[in-house]
């Protein structure tokens, strides 16, 4: 008895999780797709070569610019030829996705402040 009603209980949640479960389900790919940059842009959009971070930037501005790069008409540019490869739906998981990255400290590319710990 205690279980049907847990089985009601469950339904019930369930049908109520299910758009909040795809939307959960979504975040990989972005991710997935913002793996490339990673080689280039740091592991989760913080680089450590000489190349701009991606983590917390906005994702409006790293979406108009990858757009503006998709379309440059500058081939040559490194940034051309990864842009070009991806859709704008593409893009914009990307840039999504970034946007919800912490850039260390609130994305102004200040990094000076704790260093890790105190033990
Ligand atoms: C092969 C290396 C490489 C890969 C892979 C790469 N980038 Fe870049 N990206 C660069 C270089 C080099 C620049 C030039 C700007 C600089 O020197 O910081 C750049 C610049 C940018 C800029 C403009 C600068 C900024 O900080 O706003 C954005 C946005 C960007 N890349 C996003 C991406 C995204 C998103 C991906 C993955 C889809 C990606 N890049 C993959 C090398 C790369």
């Amino acid at each position: 008895m205690t279980s049907l009603r847990a089985c009601f209980f469950m339904a019930g949640l369930a049908s109520l999780a299910l758009p909040l479960s795809t939307a959960l389900a979504a975040p990989p790919a972005g991710r997935l797709l913002a793996a490339q940059c990673a080689q280039c842009h740091g592991t989760g959009g913080q680089s450590a070569s000489g190349i701009d971070s991606l983590a917390g930037e906005s994702a409006s501005e790293l979406y108009s610019e990858m757009l503006e790069m998709k379309y440059s008409q500058d081939t040559g540019d490194i940034m051309h030829r990864q842009a070009r490869g991806y859709t704008e739906e593409q893009i914009r998981l990307i840039a999504n996705y970034y946007a919800t990255l912490s850039g260390g400290g609130g994305g102004g590319g200040n990094d000076d402040g704790s260093k890790g710990g105190d033990d």
